[in-house]
Parts: C-alpha cells; sequence; structure tokens
C-alpha cells in the first residue's frame, strides 16, 4: 500500500494581492526504503498552476519524475532529492529522449518556472558498472532535464554523482542556471564518464553563470567530461564566470555527424572562465563530409556562426583552443569530402594560461577541411610546459592575430 503524504495549503486574496503563490504542496518523504517518487509527482499534479512546491525533506526517489504542464510554479528544494542507485533497474523506467539515447530521471516542463533553495540532487550514480555513454539497452539517466519549457530559472543548487549528463536543455527557450555546483565524484572503482555539466539541444537562450564543476581527480586516467556541451541547433547561448575542473573543456560539438540532418549552433558567448586539468578548453568539433546519403559519420549541413569565448584562463590543459572540421573523419575522407557544415565568425580573446604538454607545444590547433571565415584569436597567451608555444592553422581565414609569440605552422 502506498501512503500519500503532501500538505498543502491554499492561500487566499491576500497572498495573491502580494504577488506570491496561491497555492503551497509541502512535500512530506515517507522514509525507510520507500519511494517519494509518488509524493513528488502528486504535489506537482495538484500544484501545477501558480503555486509553489516545497521540497525541504531527504526524498528517495525511485520512479520517473514526470512533472509537466506547469505554469508559474516555484520549486523550493532545500532538501536532497536522491535517486536509486540502480541503473540497470532505471534504464527501461527512465524517460528517452531520443538524442544521443539520453533518458531522464526527472523531466521538468513548463513554463515561467523558478527551481532554487541551496538542496542537492544526488543521482547516486557512482554504482553506474560501465563508462561510456547512453544506449538503448543500458541507459544512464539525466539527473535533471529543463524540456519543452519557457522562462525557467534554476539556481543556488548542488548537484553530486550523475551517471551521465548533469542537465539537459531540452527544446526548451530562455532558461537560466546560477550557482550551480556540480561534483562528479565516483566512489567506487568505475569512473564517472560523460559527466557533461550541461547539454543543450535545440534550445535557445540559455544562460548558465556563477558555478563550479568538479571532477574527482582520482579518475585522471579515465577520460571525464564535465562543461556546458552545445550540441545540434542550439542559438543565443551566453555562459560565464565559471570554475571547471577536469574536464572536457567547453564544446560546441559535435555537429554534422548525421549526412541529411542540419545542425546550427549561433550566437555563443563563454566568458570569464577557469578551466583547471582539462583535456580541452575551449573547443568547437565538426564531422567531415562523407559520401553516403546514409552517413552516421560525418556529412550533415550546417552552420557553426558567432561564438566568441573571451577571458579563459586554462591550467594544465591538454588542448587550449581547439577547432575541428574533420572531427573523427578519417583524413582523406575529410580531404576529399570536405565538411558541408560551415564554421564563421569564431574569435578566441585572451585566453590564458598553460597547457599540460599532452600535445607536445601545441597550444592552439584550429583546422578547417574547407575554408573556415572570420576566426580571430586576439591577447592569446599559452605557455606548453616546456619550449615554445606552436599554433596550428589548417584553411583559416584571418588568423593575423593568432601568432602571439611562438612558433605557427600552417598546412
Ligand atoms: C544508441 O543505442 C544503440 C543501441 O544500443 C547504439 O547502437 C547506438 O550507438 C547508441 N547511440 C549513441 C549516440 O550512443
Ligand atoms: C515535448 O514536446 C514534443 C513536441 O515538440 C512532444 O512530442 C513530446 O512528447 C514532449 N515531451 C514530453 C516529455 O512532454
Ligand atoms: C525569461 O525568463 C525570465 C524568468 O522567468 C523572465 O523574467 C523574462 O521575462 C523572460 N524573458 C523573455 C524574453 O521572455
Ligand atoms: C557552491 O559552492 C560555493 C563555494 O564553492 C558556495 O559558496 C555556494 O554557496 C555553493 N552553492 C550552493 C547552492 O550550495
Ligand atoms: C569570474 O568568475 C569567477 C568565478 O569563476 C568570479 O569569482 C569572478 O568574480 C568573475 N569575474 C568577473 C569579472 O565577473
Ligand atoms: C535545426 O534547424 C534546422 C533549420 O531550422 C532544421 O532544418 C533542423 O531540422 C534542425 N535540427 C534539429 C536537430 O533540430
Ligand atoms: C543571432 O543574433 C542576432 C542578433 O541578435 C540575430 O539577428 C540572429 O537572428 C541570431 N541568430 C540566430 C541563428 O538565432
Ligand atoms: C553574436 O551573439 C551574441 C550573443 O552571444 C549577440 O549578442 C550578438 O548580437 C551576435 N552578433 C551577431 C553579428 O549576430
Ligand atoms: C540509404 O538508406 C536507404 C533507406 O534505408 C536505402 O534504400 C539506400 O540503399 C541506402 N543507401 C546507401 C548508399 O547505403
Ligand atoms: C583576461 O582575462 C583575465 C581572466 O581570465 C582577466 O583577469 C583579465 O583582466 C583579462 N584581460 C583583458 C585585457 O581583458
Ligand atoms: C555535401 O558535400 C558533398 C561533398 O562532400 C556534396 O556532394 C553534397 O552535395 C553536399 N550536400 C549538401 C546538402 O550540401
Ligand atoms: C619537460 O622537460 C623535462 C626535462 O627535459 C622532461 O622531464 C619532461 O617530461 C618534459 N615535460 C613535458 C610535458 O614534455
Amino acid at each position: 500500500m502506498r501512503i500519500l503524504l503532501l500538505d498543502f495549503v491554499v492561500l487566499f486574496a491576500s497572498a495573491l494581492a502580494r504577488g506570491t503563490k496561491s497555492k503551497i504542496c509541502t512535500v512530506q518523504h515517507l522514509g525507510g526504503m520507500q519511494d517519494d517518487g509518488p509524493n513528488i509527482r502528486a504535489a506537482f499534479q495538484e500544484c501545477s498552476h501558480n503555486a509553489k512546491i516545497v521540497l525541504d525533506k531527504y526524498y528517495r526517489v525511485d520512479s520517473l519524475l514526470l512533472t509537466t504542464n506547469l505554469k508559474d510554479v516555484d520549486i523550493e528544494l532545500s532538501g536532497t532529492v536522491q535517486y536509486t542507485p540502480d541503473i540497470a533497474k532505471w534504464s527501461p523506467e527512465s524517460l528517452f529522449l531520443t538524442y544521443q539515447n539520453a533518458t531522464t530521471y526527472w523531466f521538468l516542463s513548463g513554463t515561467n518556472l523558478h527551481v532554487y533553495g541551496g538542496g542537492t540532487i544526488d543521482a547516486n550514480g557512482q554504482n553506474t558498472g560501465t563508462a561510456g555513454g547512453s544506449s538503448t539497452t543500458f541507459a544512464r539517466p539525466v539527473p535533471l532535464t529543463i524540456g519543452n519549457s519557457s522562462n525557467v530559472v534554476v539556481e543556488n543548487i548542488n548537484q553530486i554523482s550523475s551517471p551521465f549528463w548533469n542537465n539537459f536543455v531540452y527544446q526548451s527557450t530562455n532558461v537560466t542556471y546560477k550557482n550551480i555546483n556540480i561534483t562528479s565524484i565516483s566512489y567506487s572503482s568505475n569512473p564517472a564518464a560523460n559527466s557533461d555539466g550541461w547539454d543543450i539541444y535545440r534550445s535557445s537562450f540559455v544562460t548558465i553563470t556563477d558555478s563550479v564543476v568538479n571532477n574527482d581527480d582520482d579518475c585522471v586516467l579515465h577520460i571525464v567530461t564535465s562543461s556546458p556541451a552545445f550540441k545540434p541547433n542550439s542559438t543565443n547561448i551566453f555562459v560565464s564566470n565559471m570554475f571547471c575542473n577536469g574536464s572536457h573543456g567547453i564544446s560546441v560539438g559535435s555537429l554534422g555527424q548525421y549526412a541529411g540532418e542540419t545542425d546550427i549552433v549561433a550566437n555563443v558567448t563563454v566568458r570569464n572562465i577557469t578551466m583547471l586539468h582539462a583535456q580541452n578548453g575551449a573547443r568547437i568539433k565538426v564531422f567531415g563530409g562523407n559520401p553516403s546519403p546514409n552517413s552516421t559519420e560525418g556529412g550533415g549541413t550546417g552552420f557553426v556562426r558567432n561564438v566568441t569565448y573571451q577571458d579563459f584562463t586554462v591550467g594544465d590543459v591538454d588542448n587550449p583552443i581547439t577547432l575541428n572540421q574533420c572531427y573523427e573523419t578519417d583524413a582523406t575522407i575529410c580531404a576529399e569530402f570536405p565538411s558541408n557544415l560551415t564554421i564563421s565568425d569564431v574569435h578566441f580573446i585572451n585566453v590564458t594560461g598553460t597547457s599540460s604538454g599532452a600535445n607536445g607545444d601545441i597550444v592552439v590547433d584550429m583546422e578547417c577541411s574547407t575554408e573556415c571565415q572570420d576566426i580571430t584569436a586576439t591577447g592569446t597567451h599559452i605557455s606548453p610546459p616546456n619550449g615554445t608555444a606552436e599554433y596550428v592553422c589548417k584553411n583559416i581565414a584571418s588568423t593575423a592575430e593568432v601568432r602571439e609569440s611562438g612558433h605557427h605552422s600552417e598546412q
């Protein structure tokens, strides 16, 4: 038998007059090993319009949170939402979102939503057992997806132990994240993997600011992704004041993977970033062309336009600035079939710091298969651990200022 514990209070005219919510639902918790999912869902049904939902306890969630059709809802998360750890069980029960086989534990959807409160989303993902991406048979869900939504603010929230990307912005517009602390630490021998801070898909006007992304240093042997990754069709994205430790960098892409599909990323501003112990710093990755109309390894069309990375400090980063238009594409195929996905109006301003030396003395590596237009790097001061900084630029128009110092090779 399930017992629903839900306290709700209806406030009358005086509250409305003050502009506060007319109804408050405070979600109780069952305790023990019971699933708090039904209580949480009941609160989101009861308080779905012009209301406030209070999650101030510890909640053990063992079933999908599909909370949709919300309007003007405040969600005060001052407690902890912890998902149960059996990923194999969750795999078929989480919500499938098609793109990269991503699934989610919590699909939060509506308009004018405010999530806040200093609480924690603990995905309990340290025992996932496998590394790598999600598949249709073994899915590692995303702890929080803002999907099919508009006008959403998520602020003052901690996220720990995600088995996959931490946040997915899915088909949404005007979504702001502020003061989010993400820690993807593996407590077991399994590494945290693909734990991107944010993935943005078919979304516009997304702002991510004042946030910290940390990954466990004990996992340095393994590849761990952390920071925002801009995936297909994302426009007007602003990322600022981020501290990232141990990650894959801040990436646009990968794009153009599928022949016959169009990917667009435009109007991206990334500013005031500290990126330490990472594989990449500022990165753009696009697949090359492909002769097969059914290719899943390049051949897509579209464009990357108007992307600026500014005031970016790197420390111990393998590839501080990297732009690749033959991503995961065989060099001969890429030479014969250049990418149909153009890259233009990309600016790296004031990127400074040190590389790790993993790529020798190369600190800037920009390689286009067809000529990329209007690419500049100004105020670049990046030192490799030994030797003189080397800049690799291939098929780049307007590189004049890339060469701040050091050796420049053009192929
Ligand atoms: C999605 O899952 C299928 C089947 O498990 C797998 O073949 C495919 O590579 C996966 N796609 C991605 C992008 O991971
Ligand atoms: C999101 O919106 C699309 C239509 O754009 C719809 O097909 C889909 O079912 C929605 N997803 C959810 C989980 O509500
Ligand atoms: C974006 O969302 C915020 C917060 O909900 C809201 O204040 C603002 O008016 C929205 N902007 C637009 C252009 O709708
Ligand atoms: C995130 O961590 C910083 C310190 O690193 C702290 O000041 C801030 O309050 C934390 N945010 C939350 C939501 O707990
Ligand atoms: C840059 O970001 C850091 C957090 O990483 C913050 O402490 C600092 O105030 C920001 N600087 C500016 C000029 O906004
Ligand atoms: C991206 O936008 C283009 C142009 O609007 C559209 O043709 C394409 O289907 C979109 N791609 C995705 C993945 O939404
Ligand atoms: C980029 O921003 C400009 C200026 O606001 C706007 O005109 C343009 O439509 C935007 N591009 C896209 C693809 O959203
Ligand atoms: C480039 O994008 C920024 C937002 O990231 C926007 O403010 C600016 O207007 C865009 N410029 C052009 C030429 O579209
Ligand atoms: C591409 O896929 C279509 C439909 O599945 C098929 O008819 C066609 O033969 C395929 N073409 C190639 C070159 O593989
Ligand atoms: C370059 O960026 C750093 C932060 O990474 C900032 O402190 C400095 O003021 C910036 N310099 C210029 C000339 O804008
Ligand atoms: C994509 O590029 C190939 C050559 O690499 C070309 O044959 C094809 O027509 C292009 N497709 C589009 C849609 O531009
Ligand atoms: C830097 O040079 C030192 C001494 O020559 C060498 O031991 C070290 O491996 C070099 N480091 C890198 C990253 O190349």
